[in-house]
């Protein structure tokens, strides 16, 4: 079997056209969505992300505050900016980049990012997620679930296997799928570098969501034909044919499991640019409430 490739890249494009027309309507009634970005330093992993989410915003009419600040800023004006653009009303969402350099306590400052947090960081918003209430949702998690959903994944009834349980991936995304709603009902496990036998656990998934950050781990024999694969990882590993000197892999093994797989998505191409999609899509949600 040769899996259908489940693109990340077409289904963002579809949801980003959606969200432009949205936008323009908005504009109409007189509301531009704000999104504030904050990068501290010069990490060069930081600095394109941060470059993609504004040119993100860009395209489709959302106003993006851009904010680069040098590496050896304080806690302090840190916090400072971030509550001058909580009472700016041209702003709907605040992104802070992480991580943060290492003399900043990032859970302090993400504290003070509460009723703009576009993220879904905020302990407030992940509350609100684990009960069931609307919430802003992480990107990426949520990403993952728009895939299955635009898709006509069946979610209700599947068993889940979920590899890594990161608070921005793992952990939110087995949150999600186990919530009594149209998006979720299925059976979650979540496995982590203590779970016994991975594969015993692996084989078991209707769809397996692989977010443990190590380059190819997941192989045939580690899933079960017909299963659903979501690839989360992106992990640079060498090569000296690219320019660079390495190439972007996945968490799968993307030529094997894509011969036993119903459904596969690649890396790049798959999850990440849902990501950027799910920004822009809760940025325009925290801006509708400026229309009442
Ligand atoms: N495409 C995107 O937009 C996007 C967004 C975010 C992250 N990512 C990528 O997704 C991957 C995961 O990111 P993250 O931030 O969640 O990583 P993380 O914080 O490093 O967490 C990795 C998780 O995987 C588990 N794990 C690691 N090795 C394992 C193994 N051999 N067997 C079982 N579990 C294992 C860890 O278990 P323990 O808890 O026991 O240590 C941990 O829970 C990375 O490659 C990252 O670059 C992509």
């Amino acid at each position: 079997m040769s899996a259908e490739i489940i693109s990340g890249k077409q289904i963002a494009a579809e949801i980003r056209a959606e969200l432009a027309k949205e936008v323009a309507e908005m504009k109409m009634k007189g509301v531009t969505p704000g999104l504030c970005v904050i990068l501290v330093g010069d990490d060069p992993a930081s600095k394109s992300y941060v470059t993609a989410k504004e040119r993100a915003c860009e395209e489709i009419g959302i106003y993006s505050d851009d904010n680069r600040l040098p590496a050896d800023t304080s806690q302090e004006e840190l916090i400072a900016l971030i509550e001058k653009m909580n009472s700016d009303p041209a702003i709907d969402g605040i992104l802070v980049q992480l991580p943060l350099p290492s003399h900043i306590n990032e859970q302090e400052v993400l504290m003070h990012v509460s009723q703009k947090d576009v993220d879904g960081f905020h302990p407030i918003n992940i509350g609100k997620m684990v009960l069931g209430q609307e919430a802003v949702l992480p990107c990426t998690p949520n990403g993952v679930v728009e895939m299955l959903v635009r898709k006509k994944v069946k979610i209700e009834g599947a068993h889940v296997v979920v590899v890594g349980r990161s608070n921005i991936v793992g952990k939110p995304v087995a949150n999600m799928l186990i919530q009594k709603n149209g998006r979720g009902n299925a059976t979650v496990t979540v496995c982590h570098t203590r779970t016994k036998d991975l594969k015993e656990q692996t084989l078991q998934a209707d769809i397996l969501i692989a977010a443990a950050g190590k380059p190819e781990m997941i192989r045939a024999d580690m899933v079960k034909a017909g299963a659903v694969v979501i690839d989360v990882g992106v992990n640079r590993v060498e090569d000296a044919t690219k320019k660079s000197g390495y190439r972007l892999v996945g968490d799968v093994a993307f030529d094997e499991v894509s011969q036993k797989a119903s459904m596969i998505t690649p890396v790049p191409g798959g999850v990440g640019p849902m990501t950027i999609t799910m920004l822009l899509k809760s940025t325009v949600n925290l801006a509708k409430k400026r229309l009442g």
